[in-house]
């Protein structure tokens, strides 16, 4: 599902961002380049919604044995 319509972000994406450390709302938008010109800044308004994502991502990154 996408949580970004302009930028075309998807749940997958923000989730592998999480795994790969971006979990602050600073270092999301900065990674997608949420409030660039050209686009609404909807979903930075909303960025607690990809935080959450981006930390379920953080957490299966543990999971490899
Ligand atoms: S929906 Fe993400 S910038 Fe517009």
């Amino acid at each position: 599902m996408y949580v970004c319509l302009c930028r075309g972000i998807t749940e997958s994406d923000v989730r592998e961002a999480g795994r790969a450390g971006f979990v602050m709302p600073c270092q999301l938008r900065s990674k997608f380049g949420l409030k660039q010109n050209g686009n609404c800044g909807r979903c930075a308004k909303n960025i607690h919604e990809l935080v959450a994502l981006a930390a379920q991502g953080a957490s299966t990154s543990t999971v490899e044995r």
